[in-house]
């Protein structure tokens, strides 16, 4: 039986892609190991959002020469968004790459794998569909805590903000059965899962169309948060032109949809947003914040920012910062924007923000947040929260963490509890990333 080692970079939809690439080799007849050195294939499965990440790719590959001068047998695939941007050109300039497959030919992998090995060719397949979904493929669970797991609802994006590369990397938008997806979430339930993350670039523009009507997402969250009031249900990631009230007040009805949204706002300027092609401007965006916190006044609210697009001025980078004092961000992703070949912005914009001041805009951001995230944490203190708990605490095995609703991390003293379990905590410390908690009597 050949081994086949996975690696996974990159966001939460590489991560449940791998587990699908997984299931399709399995079922040919590989062994999906966790040990690299006895693997007879590594794959890859990257990101090419920022230059930085495709960097660290080409680190990985240099490392992994010595790997493969122990075993020559060894043969290295490229899989996901850096495979689609980069094709066959990818094993031009790293030699020591046998196959690159994109994220719609996973199917492909078996008999790419076989025709490697046997015929010691190289191969590339990297052509989009506009149908794939995986929605037959029931993935294997890699890395699993057992708890919670990932379901991709929907693959693609077809928004085309000016800076990304993901509508080149991942396709058309396309979503899928939704019964294949209230099942699989079932099936999890069934063996002892308890949250949930349904997955899309922008899950709000879910929709699935039958004979009689469409299911649209906040439809599709009712149905899998009906499954079980004890199975926790999130999402990634919302679009502010599209998260409607209809999502918002189904968030509400149930109390195991969780409350977190994550709601990338890249900017506080109107003239940045435009640039981005981001299709909603400053007051969209606060209208958005307001009718979440009317739905949802407990409701954690998170981010993505990017720090010094093109032309951005200092005036503009304050908008960002006085944005994130509107709101009041319990979490963000804060980035310096990186020029991505083939994009809007690399076609028809300048780079002109020098790096050092992209640094340094990024860095006002991140001490801006951080003292936000701390103040918000510190009114979490004496409040008590259902958290489920996902195992033992990075530091010290006696204490346990898990999550509130609001996927704020708590840690406590882990008592007779055992993970998978909710339980009643009390706030009584925090720092800026974590809450620190007392378990209450159950
Ligand atoms: N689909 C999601 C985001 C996917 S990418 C959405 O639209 O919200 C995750 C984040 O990476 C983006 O929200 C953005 O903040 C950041 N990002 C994307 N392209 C980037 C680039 N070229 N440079 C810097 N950050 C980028
Ligand atoms: Fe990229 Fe915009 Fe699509 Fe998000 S919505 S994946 S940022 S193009
Ligand atoms: Fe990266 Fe592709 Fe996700 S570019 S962020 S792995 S969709």
């Amino acid at each position: 039986m050949k081994k086949v080692y996975i690696e996974t970079y990159g966001c939460q939809m590489n991560f449940a892609d791998s587990e699908i690439v997984a299931s399709l080799l399995k079922k040919e007849g590989y062994d999906v190991t966790t040990e690299i050195g006895e693997a007879d294939y590594v794959l890859i499965n990257t990101c090419a959002i920022r230059d930085n990440a495709e960097q660290r790719i080409r680190k990985r590959l240099r490392e992994l020469r010595a790997l493969q001068q122990r075993n020559t047998g060894l043969r290295i695939g490229i899989l996901g968004c850096m495979a689609e941007r980069l094709q066959s050109q990818l094993m031009v300039e790293e030699e020591n790459v046998s196959f690159v497959v994109g994220p719609d030919a996973y199917r492909q992998l078996p008999s790419i794998l076989a025709r490697v090995r046997e015929q010691g060719v190289k191969a590339a397949e990297t052509e989009l569909s506009t149908t794939e979904t995986y929605a037959d493929i029931e993935p294997v669970r890699l890395g699993s805590n057992g708890i919670s797991a990932y379901i991709s609802i929907m693959r693609g994006c077809q928004n085309y903000c000016a800076y990304c590369v993901v509508p080149y990397t991942r396709g058309r938008e396309r979503s899928r059965d939704p019964e294949t997806i209230v099942a699989e979430a079932r099936d999890l339930y069934a063996h002892g899962y308890k949250e949930v993350t349904l997955l899309g670039q922008n899950v709000n523009s879910y929709r699935w169309r039958t004979d009689d009507g469409e299911v649209g997402f906040a439809e599709l969250m009712a149905r899998v948060a009906e499954i079980s009031p004890r199975l926790r249900v999130r999402f990634a990631t919302s679009h502010p032109k599209d998260l409607s009230d209809g999502l918002l007040e189904v968030m509400a009805k149930y109390d195991n949809i969780c409350k977190c949204i994550h709601l990338p706002v890249q900017s506080g300027s109107d003239r940045i947003l435009k640039l981005m092609n981001r299709h909603y401007d400053s007051a969209w965006y606060l209208d958005r914040i307001a009718a979440i916190r009317r739905y949802m006044p407990d409701c954690s609210i998170t981010t993505d920012v990017i720090a010094g697009f093109c032309t951005e001025t200092e005036e503009e980078h304050q908008m960002t910062l006085d944005m994130f004092r509107k709101v009041r961000y319990d979490y963000a992703y804060m980035f310096k924007f990186s020029m991505r070949p083939n994009t809007y912005a690399e076609k028809h914009l300048q780079d002109d923000v020098p790096e050092a001041e992209k640094t340094r805009r990024l860095e006002e951001i991140i001490a801006l947040q951080g003292q936000i995230a701390l103040e918000n944490n510190r009114k979490e203190i004496g409040r008590v929260y259902e958290v489920l708990v996902e195992g033992e605490s990075h530091r010290s095995k006696e204490r346990l963490f898990g999550r509130n609703s609001q996927n704020k991390v708590i840690v406590f003293d882990r008592h007779e509890v055992q993970p998978g379990q909710y339980v009643k905590v009390k706030v009584v410390d925090c720092t800026a990333a974590t809450l620190l908690g007392e378990l209450c009597a159950q």
